[in-house]
């Protein structure tokens, strides 16, 4: 399948279908905080412009720094990336698994970096009865023969995140069959206090975390995510093997900048903690929506009236949002939005309640 069309915020595409301006779109799609890129990097920005003006450091070794740092954990287990998306197909290039696990339904780019890779795939399905949520069953299905699992938490798009003792449980049976376990915590920021499953990376090194700094900072055309793993030869080659300067100088300066930025932080979680609860009660008192309670900053629902097509009926109130047809696993009736700002959220609501009322 082609990249486009597979992500949230494709507003130009829909804006251009649709006949409509893309800043007359108010676009539910992507999950980007709503509070924006925080102040400490605009003004770090601009006050080293002249960044742009010189190669980065090809090791990138203040970035890795600041990372480790605030992993606490060794600069060897630290890799950054263009986004988590880069360190994805990275990771598959050098594990090179022949045969791989995915649960469905879940984030395109690990079929496409597996697909790329020659790999063969093994769906392993998520039940809507269960909540789209793995259980026990997940031990038993992760035979000798799998190189890799892929697993993403909280999960994209289904926002669910699995039981801490089911992951600890998975993570020892991957190291037991030498599994290759790679765990997609690009969202997890949103969860305050949560570690998520860094303090398992002295016990397994066949363990790899994923970061992404774009969602909760708000900096998706910068760029920016890292790759965690006690495995220091995997990732000493990756290093080695990487394209150099695939990080813009301004990300990695982000990258030193915003981790230390705790007001923003405690904003973030402020705004979400209040706007989880307050879309989520909306959306779920709209009759014939099954909506699932959120762990991150996105809400995903299950519209059960036949012949709506929400997506469509909303774009009549210039709301984009994210209909999940072409995830493997979902449907045109799944659909996801993204938690924004009160007002954005209210307007939200209002389409909605309009929707349901005319229909
Ligand atoms: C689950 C998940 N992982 C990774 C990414 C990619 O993040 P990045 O912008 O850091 O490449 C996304 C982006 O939507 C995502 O949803």
């Amino acid at each position: 399948m082609a990249k486009s069309g597979q992500h949230g915020g494709n507003v130009l595409e829909i804006a251009e279908k649709y006949g409509l301006n893309v800043s007359d779109i108010l676009d539910f799609s992507a999950n980007i905080n709503p509070l924006g890129m925080p102040d400490s990097l605009k003004q770090a920005i601009i006050g080293h412009l002249s960044l742009a003006e010189r190669y980065p450091d090809i090791e990138y070794r203040q970035l890795h720094a600041a990372l480790a740092r605030h992993n606490a954990c060794p600069q060897s287990w630290v890799l950054a990336g263009n986004g988590a998306t880069e360190l994805i197909f990275a990771l598959v290039q050098q594990i090179k698994p022949e045969k791989a696990m995915l649960l469905v339904p879940g984030f395109a780019e690990y079929r496409r970096a597996l697909e790329r890779a020659g790999c063969e795939i093994v769906n392993y399905p998520l039940f809507e009865e269960e909540d789209f949520q793995p259980n026990e069953r997940l031990l038993t299905a992760l035979t000798d023969d799998l190189d890799c699992l892929f697993l993403c938490t909280p999960n994209n798009p289904t926002g669910q995140q699995p039981d801490k003792s089911l992951l600890q449980a998975i993570a020892a049976v991957c190291h037991q069959k030498q599994i290759a376990l790679i765990v997609d915590e690009s969202f997890i920021d949103f969860l305050p206090h949560e570690t998520g499953m860094v303090p398992l990376l002295a016990d397994y090194p066949n363990l790899y975390v994923l970061r992404s700094l774009t969602k909760f900072f708000a900096i998706p055309g910068l760029r920016l995510g890292y790759l965690l793993s006690a495995n220091t030869a995997a990732v000493s080659q990756m290093r080695d093997y990487r394209e150099p300067w695939t990080i813009n100088a301004f990300a990695a300066l982000a990258g030193e900048v915003i981790l230390g930025d705790r007001e923003y932080i405690q904003a973030t979680h402020r705004w979400l903690a209040a706007e989880q609860r307050h879309l989520f009660n909306a959306l779920n008192a709209l009759p014939g929506l099954r909506v699932w309670r959120p762990a991150a900053n996105y809400i995903f629902f299950h519209c059960l009236r036949d012949n709506l097509d929400l997506q469509k009926a909303l774009l009549q109130h210039h709301i984009l949002i994210r209909h999940c047809a072409n995830y493997p696993g979902l449907t045109a009736n799944h659909y996801r939005v993204a938690i924004k700002s009160p007002e954005d959220n209210v307007r939200l609501i209002r389409a909605m309640q309009q929707v349901f009322t005319d229909g």
